[in-house]
């Protein structure tokens, strides 16, 4: 056995988490880090949020599984919540953010298959894209450093560039089903698809008869400012996946569609084990219970600015590091001078985490709980690390 029982597949930092306390995360050593990380927009109220805690451990003791051939009061009361608060009038729950993704992409195939047009099943995709680990998600994300070795691409995805509307509306045939699209990419390096873009892909569904759908996995849930990011655009989809944020930590997804976009998902057509269980299902009420609070997202967009404005401060000090700051809400990118892994690097020395992204790109995505003096902690921590790697490339330079 080499090293370790566990396959190969993360790149593990050397560090080993024993608790955490909202925005902080502890290590077995007691060692204190700023977590701007957020287990990659999971964490959306923090770590321990006493309401989650209590709703979990109060689940935990009456019940903690029960199969999907009885029915689950707290699933369909979170299905409720989620259907008054967005375009969507069914859900169906998944345990996980690729497994939404499927359901998005599995209804979207259906809803042509029972309206008699079973040759319409090619999805539009966009370059960056992320959408998951599934044979048919890394179809749909389209990168070819997930797809290979892994046997042949599953087929009928499409992509085009990234933000290209003109290219996305020459890919259309009488194939296709459905564009699919993060309305602000995460893993691609925090684009946000602009207003007008997507709007001309809601006309463009609209003029062939495809559905759109969205990808909130990771930009949903408060994560911009907005419980869902493509509020921010008024153009709502037809279908989408949403995971990450909606647990707070516990894992579970949910795909949402309009009653006319699910009326292929029929009896017996769809299943899951865990998906929706009791447990998950007290989780993500309790996490809707905080951010649908009066105020709650509001305060998440002036704390968003504040982190924004700062970050701008730090980029125009350090422009050989940091050359743009990107980004909506508590979803912001620096994008990079320099390896972004170095940064991400020099950012944890500070104790400060972060996750790298594609196109050299940090992300920071804390809860949408951080405070203002977090924030200004953060920030002091980024702009250590910033300077540290400018010194260094001075040094460098004067040698
Ligand atoms: C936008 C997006 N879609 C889908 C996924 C896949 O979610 P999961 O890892 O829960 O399967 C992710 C995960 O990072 C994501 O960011």
């Amino acid at each position: 056995m080499s090293g370790s029982a566990l396959y190969e597949t993360f790149a593990r930092a050397p560090l080993a988490f024993d608790h955490g306390e909202g925005t902080w995360l502890v290590t077995d050593k007691g060692e204190r880090y700023l977590d701007f990380a957020g287990g990659i927009a999971v964490n959306s109220l923090g770590h321990s949020h006493p309401h989650l805690v209590a709703a979990l451990t109060e689940q935990a003791a009456k019940l903690w599984h029960v199969s999907n051939l009885y029915e689950i009061p707290g699933q369909s009361r979170l299905g409720e919540r989620l259907a008054d608060a967005t375009f969507a009038d069914k859900v169906f729950f998944t345990n996980s953010g690729a497994e939404a993704l499927e359901c998005a992409i599995k209804t979207a195939r259906r809803y042509h298959f029972v309206k008699g047009h079973p040759e319409r099943f090619r999805v539009i995709t966009f370059e960056g894209a992320f959408h998951g680990r599934t044979l048919a998600t890394i179809a749909a994300g389209g990168q070819y450093k997930y797809l290979e070795g892994f046997g042949p691409k599953v087929e009928g995805f499409d992509q085009v560039g990234f933000d290209d509307i003109d290219a996305a509306e020459k890919a259309i045939t009488p194939e296709t089903a459905a564009i699919l699209i993060e309305p602000v990419q995460g893993e691609g390096g925090i684009r946000p698809v602009p207003t007008q873009s997507l709007k001309r892909l809601r006309q463009l569904c609209e003029q062939h008869g495809l559905l759109l759908i969205y990808d909130e996995v990771q930009c949903g849930i408060g994560r911009t400012g907005k419980l869902f990011a493509h509020e921010w655009s008024g153009v709502t989809p037809d279908i989408m996946a949403i995971a990450k944020g909606i647990g707070g930590g516990f894992p579970m997804g949910a795909c949402l569609a309009t009653d006319e976009a699910a009326i292929g998902m029929t009896s017996g057509v769809h299943g899951t084990t865990f998906g929706g269980n009791p447990l998950a299902m007290a989780v993500g009420n309790a996490v809707l219970d905080v951010v649908l609070e009066d105020g709650f997202l509001e305060d998440v967009q002036r704390k968003a600015l504040l982190m924004k404005q700062g970050l701008a401060a730090v980029a125009d000090e350090f422009p050989e590091v940091i050359e743009d700051i990107r980004g909506t809400g508590l979803m912001l990118g620096l994008k990079c001078a320099m390896p972004n892994t170095k940064v991400n690097m020099a950012m944890r020395d500070q104790h400060l985490l972060a996750v790298p992204a594609g196109d050299n790109v940090i992300r920071l995505l804390p809860p949408l709980t951080v405070t203002d003096a977090e924030i200004h902690d953060a920030l002091n921590r980024i702009r250590a690390g910033a300077k540290g790697l400018a010194e260094a490339i001075a040094a460098a330079a004067a040698k």
